[in-house]
C-alpha cells in the first residue's frame, strides 16, 4: 500500500480505486524475486486475479539448471514465490487472450508491452503502464491509485499518424510499432489509412513494439478500436499535437535498422510475443511437409493454453514433425537461452531482436523466416 500510495502522490491521484483483475509481468531476474519474496514471506495473497509473465518452462528449465546456476535459481525461487502468493501461473505474456480477459470499462493493472495498449485499446479496459511492483501490489491489495489512463480525459488521442503503407501480415504490424513508438516516444497515437479491422496478431505486435521503442498505453483506430468511432471523437475535439506519415519506405527503413546480420542464420525464434492460437494454425500450415535443415535450431515460443489449443488441432505435432521444437511458460529474454548468444538468428518479432541471446540477427516475416531454416 504504500508504493502505491507513493505513485498516486507522485501523479496526484485523488483516491484508491478497486480493480479487479491483474497482471505481473514477471521476469525471473533479481528485482522481481527481491519484491515477490517480501510479498511472500509477509505472508501477503493476491486478492484479484494476478496473472504471470513467462518465466521458465520446466523441463528446459531443468536442462540448463546445473549450467547456470544462479539466474537458474533466482528464477525458480521467483516462480514458487508466485505460487505461494496465489497468483495465477499463466506464465503467458498474451493473458488478456484467455487466462485473464478484461471488459470494456474495467479497471485494471496490467504490466507487460502488448498488454497495457492491448487492454486499454483493444479491450476498452483502463490500465496505466505498471511495472511488475506496483502491477502485484494492485494484485495483493485489489487497489489502484486513480491517475493517467484510468482518467477518461487522458485517453484522448494527440498524435495522429497517417498509414499509407500496405499493412498485410504481423510482421508490417510489428515495424509499424516500431517505428511510430520510436518517433514519438508517449503520447496516444491516432492511426489513420488502416483499412481493415486488424488482426488479433497483429493488434498485439502493433502494441508490443509501440509499448517497447515508445511508452505508449494506447492507441485509437477510428471506426475500428472501442473507444473513437471518428476521428474527430478519438481527439476529443483537440488538434494533434503532432502528424506523422509512415509508408512502405519507413517501414523497409525501420527493418534495415533492426538487422544486424548479412547471410545464412542457424537459429530462428519465434513467438515474442507469444504466438496465439492463428499464428500457430498458419506456422503449421507453412511448415507442412518441410524439415528443418542439419546445425539448424528452431524455437516457437507459446503460452500453455495456447499450446493446449494447437495439439488438440494437430498443429503441435505438424510444427514438431518438421523438427521446430515448440515450447511454453518461457521467453526470450531468460537465461536459459544464453546458449545461443554465439550464433547467428533470425526472428519475426523486433521485439526479440532487441533482447537477443544470440549474436548477429536478421528480422523477416514467418515466411521469410521458415524459408531462412527449413527445406
Ligand atoms: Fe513475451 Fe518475453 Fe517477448 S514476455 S513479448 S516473449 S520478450
Amino acid at each position: 500500500m504504500e508504493l502505491l500510495v507513493a505513485i498516486g502522490e507522485a501523479f496526484d491521484a485523488p483516491r484508491m480505486i478497486p480493480v479487479n483483475r491483474a497482471h505481473a509481468a514477471s521476469s525471473g531476474q533479481e528485482g522481481d524475486l527481491y519484491f515477490v519474496e517480501i510479498l511472500a514471506k509477509g505472508n501477503a495473497s493476491c486478492k484479484v486475479t494476478t496473472t504471470t509473465n513467462p518465466i521458465a518452462d520446466f523441463e528446459y528449465f531443468q536442462q540448463y539448471v546445473t549450467k547456470e546456476p544462479d539466474e537458474a535459481s533466482v528464477a525458480w525461487r521467483t516462480k514458487n514465490y508466485y505460487k505461494q502468493i496465489g497468483a495465477v501461473m499463466s506464465l503467458s505474456c498474451i493473458p488478456y487472450l484467455a487466462e485473464n480477459i478484461p471488459e470494456y470499462g474495467e479497471h485494471v493493472a496490467f504490466s507487460e508491452s502488448s498488454a497495457t495498449p492491448y487492454v486499454n485499446s483493444v479491450i476498452g479496459a483502463l490500465t496505466n503502464r505498471e511495472s511488475i511492483q506496483t502491477a502485484l501490489a494492485a494484485g495483493v491489495l485489489g487497489e489502484t491509485p486513480e491517475y493517467g489512463m484510468h482518467l477518461k480525459e487522458n485517453r484522448k488521442g494527440t498524435a495522429l499518424v497517417r498509414v499509407e503503407a500496405e499493412l498485410s501480415d504481423g510482421f508490417s504490424y510489428s515495424l509499424l510499432g516500431q517505428y511510430v513508438g520510436k518517433k514519438i516516444a508517449s503520447g496516444i497515437p491516432v492511426f489513420t489509412g488502416i483499412p481493415k479491422r486488424p488482426r488479433i496478431d497483429q493488434y498485439i505486435n502493433l502494441c508490443a513494439m509501440l509499448n517497447v521503442t515508445g511508452a505508449i498505453a494506447m492507441f485509437h483506430i477510428p471506426g475500428i478500436t472501442v473507444e473513437a468511432k471518428t476521428e474527430e471523437e478519438a481527439f476529443g475535439g483537440d488538434k494533434p499535437k503532432e502528424t506523422i506519415t509512415v509508408t512502405e519506405r519507413e517501414l523497409r527503413q525501420t527493418q534495415d535498422e533492426l538487422q544486424t546480420a548479412t547471410g545464412p542464420v542457424s537459429v530462428v525464434i519465434l513467438g515474442c510475443p507469444h504466438y496465439n492460437l492463428d499464428q500457430m494454425a498458419d506456422l503449421a500450415k507453412l511448415v507442412k511437409g518441410k524439415k528443418v535443415r542439419g546445425g539448424m535450431t528452431f524455437w516457437v515460443n507459446t503460452s500453455a493454453t495456447t499450446k493446449l489449443m494447437a495439439d488438440r488441432a494437430g498443429h503441435t505435432k505438424t510444427i514438431q514433425d518438421s523438427g521446430a521444437q515448440v515450447i511454453v511458460d518461457t521467453c526470450i529474454d531468460m537465461f536459459c537461452w544464453n546458449n545461443l548468444r554465439d550464433r547467428t538468428g533470425m526472428t519475426d518479432s523486433p521485439k526479440c531482436a532487441y533482447y537477443r541471446r544470440f549474436g548477429p540477427v536478421k528480422v523477416g516475416t514467418m515466411e521469410e523466416c521458415v524459408a531462412a531454416a527449413m527445406e
